[in-house]
């Protein structure tokens, strides 16, 4: 799991109640509650075939009694107040379609001193469209124009093995649903969205250009993400914990 690493440095999830938001497939749920031992995990998702896929692998993992998925909107929560020690939002705060709603659930349904982990892809970034899978150019939703992106996606997915003939899409956005979430949105969001919350920490990892015969600017990258606007392009990923210092307006 390529994620492993980031969330060692948060191994805090030992004897807490935890929330995976927008938790896609359960996968990573399943590993926090086999390797970090939490007392309890929750995973929510807005997409149902995504939970059965998590519940049948929890189920396999023998993890089912600690572990539940519920089909939930991040938005609109279905939990009270001061529920969970700590929410995780990982790689999904560039899809919600309204995050400064989604962070004010998380800090509503978060015990005081509760903490939220979020880690993202910035848009502007390497391969913030999330479509390298597909159309692996670095940086391609700036190079090229939506309406030629649309056409090569549909071209490789001509030979995808799922059918994706009905599926309407006129950006590379309504394709990966994205919210274009840009690391200086990100903080606009944080500081203007709630007082509760308290920025604890905050790191860009670099981009990587190691596929790549420029791989000499590796160390560079490491440069690069100190300078403000200019670390949009070169960050790989922006990793932040926030503290619920006080409760949240409701
Ligand atoms: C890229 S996946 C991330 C999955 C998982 N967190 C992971 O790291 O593997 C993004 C997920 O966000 C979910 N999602 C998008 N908007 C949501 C919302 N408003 N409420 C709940 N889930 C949402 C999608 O259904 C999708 O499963």
């Amino acid at each position: 799991m390529e994620d492993r690493s980031l969330f060692k440095k948060f191994t805090w999830l030992k004897g807490k109640v935890v929330l995976d938001v927008a938790c896609g497939c359960g996968g990573k749920t399943v590993y926090y509650v086999l390797n970090l031992s939490p007392n309890i995990a929750v995973g929510i998702d807005l997409d149902y075939e995504r939970l059965k896929v998590g519940a049948v692998f929890s189920r396999e993992k023998s993890v089912s009694n600690k572990l539940s998925f519920v089909r939930a909107d991040a938005g609109f929560l279905p939990f009270r107040r001061d529920e969970f020690d700590m929410v995780i939002m990982n790689l999904c705060f560039e899809h919600f379609s309204n995050p400064s709603r989604v962070l004010h659930e998380g800090s509503r349904v978060l015990v005081k001193s509760g903490e939220i982990l979020i880690n993202f892809e910035p848009y502007l970034s390497m391969w913030g469209a999330h479509i390298a899978h597909l159309v692996p150019i670095p940086w391609c939703h700036i190079l090229f124009s939506d309406e030629t992106l649309v056409k090569a996606v549909k071209g490789s997915l001509r030979n995808s093995i799922v059918d994706f003939t009905d599926f309407d899409f006129n950006t590379i956005c309504d394709f990966a649903c994205l919210n274009q979430m840009t690391i200086s949105k990100f903080r606009h969001i944080v500081q203007s969205s709630s007082s509760s919350l308290n920025l604890e920490y905050f790191t860009l990892l670099p981009s990587s250009f190691q596929n790549y015969p420029f791989s000499l600017l590796n160390w560079f990258t490491r440069l690069l993400v100190r300078i403000p606007f200019v670390r949009e392009f070169f960050t790989y990923q922006v990793i932040t914990k926030l503290k619920k210092v006080k409760e949240s307006e409701p």
